[in-house]
């Protein structure tokens, strides 16, 4: 199975409320806030649909809130549609948002879960987020705990010197300057 991800504007908002909708009913966000987030100069985010789909319908859409010049960003928000699940895709979305932040040279990732979201909790630790603490309540109207979760982000490799091939560098002996 394989997924197609591009970059999500403004133009997506219809498609991607209707299913922040389905998915998460009591806690979906309003059409303004998505509005906001995509709109966003800070936010970056994905919209997914299944390759070689009869149609377009959008299989799942993460966002990463990520200031230039910060050492911290956010997941917004993942979702991957019911009939999508279990097949990679949520890893695939959690994946290209951390390397986004990676590439904006972002240190820590962090996010926020529903303590009964256990599915959520183990795709997250296996990326190697850590967790930090609870906000208890924070969901209303269920009053459902927040797990809050740390990833810290592995650095980008040091850019080869000018000329350099990587592979080149790697031949070379630490400190050495071509
Ligand atoms: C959480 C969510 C995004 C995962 O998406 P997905 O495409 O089903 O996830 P993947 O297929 O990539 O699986 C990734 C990991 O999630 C966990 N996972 C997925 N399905 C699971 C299940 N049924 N039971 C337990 N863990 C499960 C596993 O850790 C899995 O890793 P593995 O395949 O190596 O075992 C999806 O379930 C979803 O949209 N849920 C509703 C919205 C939501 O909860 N969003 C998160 C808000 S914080």
């Amino acid at each position: 199975m394989s997924w197609s991800l591009r970059r999500a504007g403004v133009a997506d908002l219809d498609a991607i409320m209707e299913l922040e909708h389905t998915v998460f009913v009591n806690d979906a966000w309003s059409a303004d806030m998505m509005r906001a987030e995509l709109s966003s100069p800070h936010g970056y985010y994905l919209v997914a649909t299944e390759v070689d789909a009869d149609d377009a319908t959008l299989a799942g859409y993460g966002g990463l809130f990520a200031p230039s010049r910060s050492d911290d960003a956010d997941i917004q928000t993942i979702a991957v549609a019911a009939h999508a699940r279990g097949r990679g895709l949520g890893r695939l979305l959690m994946q290209a948002l951390i390397e986004q932040a990676r590439q904006q040279d972002v240190a820590q990732v962090f996010l926020e879960v529903r303590a009964d979201n256990p599915v959520a909790i183990a795709l997250y630790r296996s990326l190697g987020f850590e967790e930090l603490g609870v906000r208890p309540g924070y969901y209303q109207p269920d009053d459902v705990d927040a797990i809050v979760m740390r990833l810290t982000v592995q650095p980008r490799p040091p850019m080869p010197a000018h000329g350099q091939s990587p592979l080149d560098q790697t031949d070379q002996h630490p400190g050495s300057i071509a």
